[in-house]
C-alpha cells in the first residue's frame, strides 16, 4: 500500500520545500499533475518542472498526463526524469506503441480512464502496463468530491489481477481522504493519490498519518 501525494494542491511557489516536508512523514512517491488546457480546462506542470524537482529528490514522480497529445510529450517526460508515466486512455488512438516507448525507456508506464469510460476498455492493455489509474472525480482540479462508482471500476481490475497473476499496480486519484480510501482500499486499491488531503490540510503530518492509518 501507497500513497502518492499530489503536488496540485501544494504552494507552487516553493515546491522542493513542500515536497521535502512531506518526505519528512515518509512519503517517498509524488503524483505530479500535468494539464494541457486541451484534455481538461486546467494547465500546471511541464516537463521543465519536472526536471527541477528530479534535481531535488530521489522519490518518485509519478506523472499523470492529462493532456491532448500525449505521444508528442511522452520522450519530453522521459527526459525530464519521470519515474511513471500515465497516459489517458481517451486520448489515444493506439495505446500499445505508446506504453511500450515508455518501457523500453526503462520507466513505468501507466493507463488512466475518466469516470465516463467503461473499464472494460483496460483489457486489451492489461498486459502491457505498470499501472492502472482509475479516475475517481473527472480530472482538471483537485479538492472533488470521490465518485463512488470508481469502486466497481476498481472490483473489476482487482479481480482481473488475481485470475492473470498480473504486476501492475491499481491506482486511484480523486477525492482520497481518510474514509474514500479506506472503502477504495477494500475494493483492491494499492496507490492511493491525495492531494487536498495531504497539502490543504491545516495539520499535514496529522493528515498524512491518518490517511496512512486508512490504507494499511
Ligand atoms: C485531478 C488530479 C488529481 C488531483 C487530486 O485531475 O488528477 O491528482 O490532484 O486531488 P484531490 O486529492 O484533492 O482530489
Ligand atoms: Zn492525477
Amino acid at each position: 500500500m501507497r500513497l502518492a501525494p499530489s503536488i496540485l494542491s501544494a504552494d507552487f511557489s516553493k515546491l522542493a520545500s513542500e515536497i521535502q516536508e512531506i518526505e519528512s512523514y515518509g512519503a517517498d512517491w509524488f503524483h505530479v499533475d500535468v494539464m494541457d488546457g486541451h484534455f481538461v480546462p486546467n494547465m500546471t506542470i511541464g516537463p521543465v518542472v519536472v526536471r527541477a524537482l528530479r534535481a531535488r529528490t530521489r522519490s518518485v514522480l509519478d506523472c499523470h498526463l492529462m493532456v491532448r497529445d500525449p505521444v508528442k510529450m511522452i520522450p519530453w517526460f522521459i527526459d525530464a526524469g519521470a519515474d511513471v508515466i500515465t497516459l489517458h486512455l481517451e486520448a489515444l488512438d493506439d495505446p500499445l506503441p505508446a506504453l511500450s516507448s515508455i518501457r523500453s525507456a526503462g520507466k513505468k508506464a501507466g493507463l488512466s480512464i475518466k469516470p465516463g469510460t467503461p473499464v472494460e476498455k483496460l483489457e486489451p492493455f492489461l498486459g502491457a502496463v505498470d499501472l492502472i489509474l482509475v479516475m475517481s472525480v473527472e480530472p482538471g482540479f483537485g479538492g472533488q468530491g470521490f465518485m463512488p462508482e470508481s469502486l466497481a471500476k476498481v472490483k473489476w481490475l482487482a479481480a482481473r489481477k488475481r485470475a492473470t497473476g498480473a504486476a501492475w499496480v491499481l491506482q486511484i486519484d480523486g477525492g482520497i481522504n481518510p474514509t474514500t480510501a479506506m472503502a477504495a482500499r477494500a475494493a483492491g486499491v494499492e496507490n492511493f493519490v491525495a492531494g487536498s488531503a495531504v497539502f490543504s490540510s491545516p495539520d499535514r503530518r496529522k493528515s498524512w498519518n491518518d490517511l496512512m492509518e486508512a490504507i494499511r
